[in-house]
């Protein structure tokens, strides 16, 4: 059968609709969110003010910023059956696993679900953000055997992250450089996780489902699970002498490197020379033994053999992986980031809604009938 030459596999290259929220350039190897360039705002601003941008798209003054830091403290804590529904999932279950059954939890306590105006949206968005840190953080303790360490409205946003995490708020430069991982996963237009939320919402569902949904397009290793899936490749590596040999025995089998390549830069992650500065500056404040030699050798053996350049989930999870996170804490790290730009999105698709809904080309066997039967 010969296939139509419209079908665009992945829907790779298709636009599907306008968006004012981020702007991915890969001629210029740009990505501005509301028109700044991502890197000025990981320099200048904190994650809190770059929420704010992605929604409201404008950066905050000074008492819009105030107002919004104090609401967003005021959210921190998790009710106490959403705590039990954590407390009852095993731990054998992935971290994902147990975040999103807790966003799909909060979403049927909330009495406001299917209000979705835009306020009512807005609030949802924030009470997610500020209490995403919170799962996370409940959850990576509770596999530790830790008891929970409850939300401190003294912090910013990463510095409270880490503190209930790990019990302490690390070196300036250690906040400092999970906020710019913050900051750089929050929004990326229309990726498989944010495009699968625009579809959820273009059926007129609720921004908690749209979440969900989200959430399940995250893990996967093509997308944000890759972060993690880093960490495991340089476990199976080892160590950097035995890079070449391990990458020829992968590409021989066609295996797909994680941490490489994306659907949008072919010349390089926009992201990555940012998220590459913040991990030099974990490197000088940890013992990173040799996993820097490591990360280097697979990155230029890489670009010599395939021409492929690493995508943010190479700089991103030895960045993790020096402060402390466990691997599969990973990607339930980007759902924190993420959940802003899925949720602006969520209210732009809602703001201008068209039923998503494409065609495809039936490829099946042709109309037959259906074999007379003893059943008369
Ligand atoms: N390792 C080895 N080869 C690769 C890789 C990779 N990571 N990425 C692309 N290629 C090769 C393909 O094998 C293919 O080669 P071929 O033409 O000889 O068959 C060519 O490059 C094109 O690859 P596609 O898979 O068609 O490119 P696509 O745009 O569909 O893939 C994707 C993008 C899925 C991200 C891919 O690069 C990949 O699987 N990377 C690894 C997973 C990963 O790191 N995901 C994170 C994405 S970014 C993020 O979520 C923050």
């Amino acid at each position: 059968m010969t296939e139509p030459t419209d079908i665009k596999k992945g829907l790779a290259g298709v636009v599907v609709d306008y968006t004012a929220i981020s702007k991915v350039n890969p001629d210029t190897n740009s990505l501005l969110y509301r028109g700044y360039p991502v890197q000025e705002l990981a320099a200048q601003c904190d994650f809190e003010e770059v929420a704010y941008l992605l929604w409201h798209g404008e950066l905050p003054t000074d008492a819009q910023l105030a107002e919004f830091q104090a609401l967003e403290r005021s959210l921190r804590h998790l009710d106490e059956n959403v705590k039990r529904v954590i407390d009852d999932l095993p731990v054998t279950a992935h971290p994902m696993d147990v975040v999103r059954t807790a966003v799909s939890v909060i979403g049927a306590n909330d009495p406001e679900t299917a209000n979705s105006s835009r306020d009512a949206e807005l609030q949802k968005a924030l009470a997610l953000f500020a209490k995403l840190p919170s799962i996370v953080a409940y959850d990576q303790r509770r596999r530790r055997g830790e008891p929970l360490i409850e939300p401190r409205d003294d912090l910013g946003y990463s510095a409270n992250f880490l503190h209930m995490t790990f019990g302490e708020v690390p070196d300036l430069v250690v906040v400092n450089a999970f906020d710019v991982s913050m900051i750089l996963y929050a929004e990326h237009s229309f990726n498989a996780s944010t495009f699968t939320a625009r579809v959820i919402t273009s059926t007129l569902s609720d921004l908690y489902s749209a979440v969900v949904g989200a959430i399940g397009a995250l893990k996967g290793e093509l997308h944000g699970g890759a972060n993690e899936a880093v960490m495991h490749t340089f476990g199976e590596i080892g160590s950097a002498d035995k890079v070449a040999d391990w990458l020829d025995a992968a590409l021989a089998e066609k295996r797909k490197i994680m941490g490489f390549g994306h659907r949008v830069y072919k010349n390089g992650d926009s992201r990555v020379p940012t998220m590459e500065a913040a991990l030099d500056t974990l490197v000088a404040e940890y013992d990173a033994g040799d996993l820097m030699e490591l990360y280097t050798a697979l990155k230029s053996d890489m670009q010599q053999r395939k021409n492929i350049k690493p995508n943010l989930d190479y700089p991103s999870g030895p960045a993790y992986h020096l402060m402390g996170y466990d691997t599969e804490t990973f990607t339930p790290l980007f759902v924190a980031s993420r959940i802003v730009g899925w949720t602006a999105h969520i209210m732009e698709q809602r703001a201008s809604n068209s039923l998503i809904r494409p065609l495809s080309e039936y490829n099946g066997v042709e109309q037959r009938t259906v074999p007379d039967s003893e059943k008369n």
